[in-house]
């Protein structure tokens, strides 16, 4: 069977190309952009290749009951929608996506929302958003015969690719900056067996290197430029639809860090919506650390058509970026869906990751800018009280447990990064206390900690 009906269009230029006939650093020989997996005939209204909604929409839920390992994936259930390999048998699926949307009500009250849920990406099988596009990209790699893949992270692409390599018995290559990753995503690349090569570079640096290194080793390149990590990344959009029942949230809140994931799945809506699977699109906005800005800044002074590299300094060391690779394909999707893109301080990071973690779900930092970016377009009236908004959390609150720790032992920001929020943070701190072993010694803290 013949499942692959794609072609590659270049952002930039517009240049189609076959997926085969791609550079190995997935930029375009004729201008340097991005490219975007394209599928012949979606964008007409009527032809044979132009999927049956309905169909789909039956198809797509029966699958959920379904005991083959493609149709537990939350990404391949979609494969419709993806059709990028010669032969659907050859995916690596590690039975990713398909992945909770939570109320959370404490924050929908304080912010005075009706409707406010979290898609929660961190439980997926290496615990980040990453494996929904790992196992697209990946799988393509396989089917094209390559035995090395390689990438550059701040750790959880490095995770996921090193889990997908393992499982399909290909060797993995990783570029991560030095002491600049959480210890959860080293160990997880260690553990999956990775060749892990810490470099003297930031997340940039590593990218250049391994951009040269692919042009002249055959290791196929598993970085988001590469597009068919996005059409993995894409498919969360197709489960929030779904579980809104084909009507789409107002407004859907993402990280922004090499902004892949906010192009992906505003790629996932418009493709819903040319499709007549749904009838609208929802905003997204993309929220970036104060210190990793580029796109916010670009929003301020030119509405996201001119993008100056920074410099990046985070804590939320997912999202430490100064010069990210998808910025355009990103700014596009703000603009196209009347979204917003807004930073957010350290500390307004690290309060709303103590929020979101007091509602019993948690999330890496880099999650937490979504509810604090949150917070921000409520406060400027961006978004009404009966608004749906839904907050798409990237990674694991394990990931990065000393962040969490350090939080909760108020060693965590400096005194200049707390200054008018002393009150809220000591609100949210819940130190671990020593305490002698014996049950009154326990119950008198416990009363202690009441007053
Ligand atoms: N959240 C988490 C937890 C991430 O790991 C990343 C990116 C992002 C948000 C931002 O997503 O880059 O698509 O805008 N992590 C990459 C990595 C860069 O190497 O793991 P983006």
């Amino acid at each position: 069977m013949n499942d692959n009906l794609h072609q590659l269009s270049c952002f930039g230029c517009g240049a189609r190309i076959s997926g085969a006939e791609a550079q190995p650093d997935f930029r375009c020989a004729q201008c340097g952009d991005l490219f975007e997996v394209e599928y012949a005939g979606w964008s007409q209204r009527h032809g044979q290749n132009r999927p049956n909604p309905g169909a789909l929409k039956w198809l797509w839920r029966e699958r959920r009951c379904s005991s083959e390992a493609l149709d537990q994936s939350g990404v391949w259930r979609f494969r419709e929608l993806l059709p990028i390999l010669d032969n659907f048998g050859n995916a690596v699926t590690l039975r990713e996506g398909n992945t909770p949307l939570y109320p959370l009500k404490r924050a929908a009250r304080a912010l005075g929302v009706d409707q406010l849920f979290a898609k929660h990406q961190g439980m997926n099988p290496t615990g980040s958003f990453k494996d929904t596009g790992m196992t697209a990209a990946l799988s393509v790699a396989r089917e094209r015969g390559f035995e090395w893949v390689a990438c550059a992270s701040t750790g959880n692409t490095s995770a996921a690719m090193a889990a997908y390599a393992a499982r399909a018995g290909l060797r993995s290559l990783v570029l991560i900056p030095e002491g600049k990753i959480a210890w959860g995503k080293l160990s997880q690349a260690m553990d999956y067996g990775a060749f892990t090569c810490q470099l003297k570079a930031d997340f940039d640096g590593c990218v250049r290197v391994l951009t040269q290194i692919v042009k002249e080793s055959p290791i196929y390149l598993l970085n988001s430029v590469n597009p068919y990590r996005l059409e993995g990344q894409k498919t969360p959009a197709f489960e929030i639809a779904e579980a809104f029942d084909w009507t789409v949230p107002d407004h859907l809140i993402v990280p922004g860090g090499n902004l892949a994931n906010s192009s992906a799945l505003g790629k996932g809506f418009r493709e819903l919506h040319e499709l007549g699977l749904v009838a609208r699109l929802p905003r997204i906005s993309v929220i970036q650390a104060e210190g990793a800005n580029p796109l916010a800044r670009s929003f301020a002074t030119s509405n996201g058509e001119k993008m100056e590299p920074v410099e990046a300094h985070t804590r939320a060391t997912a999202i430490r970026i100064g010069n990210p690779a998808s910025w355009r394909k990103a700014a596009r999707v703000v603009r196209d869906t009347g979204g917003w893109c807004l930073d957010v301080s350290e500390a307004e990071i690290a309060i709303a990751k103590a929020e979101l973690g007091a509602e019993g779900l948690g999330c890496e930092p880099a999650s937490a800018v979504t509810l604090a970016g949150l917070k921000k377009l409520r406060a400027d009236g961006k978004v009404a009280s009966g608004e749906t908004v839904v907050l798409v959390l990237t990674g694991h609150t394990l990931k990065d447990a000393d962040y969490t720790i350090g939080f909760h032992r108020g060693t965590l920001l400096n005194p200049k990064e707390t200054i008018g929020r002393t009150a809220e943070i000591e609100g949210l701190r819940r130190d671990a206390v020593a305490v002698d072993a014996t049950s009154a010694a326990v119950l008198a803290a416990l009363k202690d900690s009441a007053r």
